[in-house]
């Protein structure tokens, strides 16, 4: 399906002045403040302290994005709306056009934010007290919410050898029991930055349906694969993997839309899945995307790709910064490129350090706050993951300081 642009896509005014070549404005160097915009990352930052830690970039908003938003608000009209058709529209022309697959429209719903989206397959498929896989270390909400929510999670930890992680799949062959229903995959993989390969996928889904089980794909970092690499949507691998899989993605990490709380939506191709799952989000009235969600879903996942892709060079060249760094400076830390995402996974293991001494180290000695390896689970000890998304300055900063705490 060709679709113009998402200026085409939008009734009324919206999107209709902004369509101009984004990346011309993009400037990933500008130091921003983000004092007064109630910051989570920087509400934790104390005495000068530099937040490398929560998944959000210290870089402006897709201009495009931005300004669609504004238009939107500049209507002074904000009464209730119905979900109008481009929104699926968009989703399913990104997933064409940006990865390849070839999504039916009928498979995509809105979905209330990706932890939220995924917290709701826990409660439509799984009864309290059933077996939720997950494979750390891992992004850390997939364990909080299983356990808040009175399922089990069990780890499937990664393998991790010669710096490159895989899937434990002997491992997984175990775990299966009657109370096993539901896996969480996290693709690409956050903290460690994997782009999940084909085969890995085939095999998953495979081992799965086997088992019953149903496979929740977290593609939020999915439009971030980096060096010219591809991301594979989960249900994209096979007639398997569209039976048993659920994709639950957004804009909001590629786009830096994290505070538009509920920007998600989700690709379910099964036909009774997706009834019951969207039919559980009605029960809980979770299945109206506000205006400003709508809007930047449309906005991002537009033909013009301009200031996406200069983002992730940026990332790269970020990404390459640390490399250098900790190649020229033997520290006893080396990083572990991100194939994708702008999380680099940091093995401190040389350091010998106890894991509370090690973020010490870095909070009180470099006064950078990284997020801590053990908050995502078995694995994680000994690792600390360090968000590049901020101009290079500010990046030349804390490597600066890791120089004096660390050496
Ligand atoms: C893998 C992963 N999933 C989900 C989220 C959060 O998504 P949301 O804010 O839509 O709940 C994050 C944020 O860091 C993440 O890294």
């Amino acid at each position: 399906m060709a679709i113009a642009g998402a200026s085409a896509m939008v009734p009324g005014s919206i999107l209709s002045s902004c369509a101009k070549d984004s990346s011309k404005e993009a400037s990933f160097d500008e130091l921003i403040d983000r004092g007064g915009t109630w910051s989570i990352k920087y509400g934790r930052a104390t005495d000068g302290e530099i937040p490398m830690w929560i998944a959000d970039m210290d870089f402006k908003t897709d201009p495009y994005v931005a300004n669609a938003l504004k238009e939107r608000l500049d209507r002074d009209v904000l009464g209730y709306i119905s979900t109008p058709p481009e929104f699926f529209d968009a989703v399913a022309f990104w997933e064409r056009s940006y990865h390849g697959f070839d999504v039916d429209r009928e498979w995509i719903g809105y979905a209330p934010g990706v932890i939220t989206g995924i917290n709701q397959a826990y409660l439509a498929f799984t009864n309290p007290g059933d077996k939720v896989i997950i494979q750390p270390p891992v992004y850390d909400h997939f364990k909080l919410y299983i356990e808040r929510l009175g399922r089990v999670a069990v780890d499937n930890p990664m393998i991790f050898e010669d710096g490159k992680y895989r899937m434990d799949f002997e491992g997984l062959e175990r775990l299966f029991d009657e109370r096993t229903k539901m896996l969480v995959l996290c693709n690409p993989h956050n903290p460690c930055g994997i782009l999940w390969d084909k085969d890995t996928l085939v095999r998953l889904a495979e081992i799965c349906e086997k088992h019953g089980v149903i496979v929740v794909s977290d593609e939020i970092h999915g439009d971030l694969a980096l060096y010219g690499r591809k991301h594979t949507p989960f249900c994209s691998v096979s007639e398997t993997a569209k039976r048993v899989g659920i994709i639950i993605a957004g804009p909001t990490k590629a786009f830096n839309l994290a505070g538009l709380a509920g920007t998600a939506f989700c690709i379910i191709p099964d036909e009774e899945k997706r009834n019951r799952y969207l039919g559980a989000l009605k029960d809980a009235k979770l299945y109206e995307p506000s205006i400003m969600t709508i809007v930047s879903v449309i906005a991002a996942y537009r033909e013009d790709t301009a200031w996406l892709e200069s983002l992730k060079r940026y990332i790269e060249a970020n990404v390459a910064k640390v490399e250098k760094f900790f190649s020229e400076n033997d520290l006893g830390i080396s990083p572990i490129r991100p194939q994708a995402s702008f999380l680099v996974w940091l093995d401190c293991r040389k350091l010998g350090l106890p894991q509370e001494e090690l973020m010490e180290r870095f909070r009180k000695k470099a006064k950078i706050i990284p997020s801590d390896g053990s908050s995502y689970g078995p694995g994680g000890e000994g690792f600390a993951r360090l968000n590049v998304g901020c101009p290079a300055s500010l990046l030349d900063e804390a490597l600066g300081r890791v120089l004096k705490a660390f050496a």
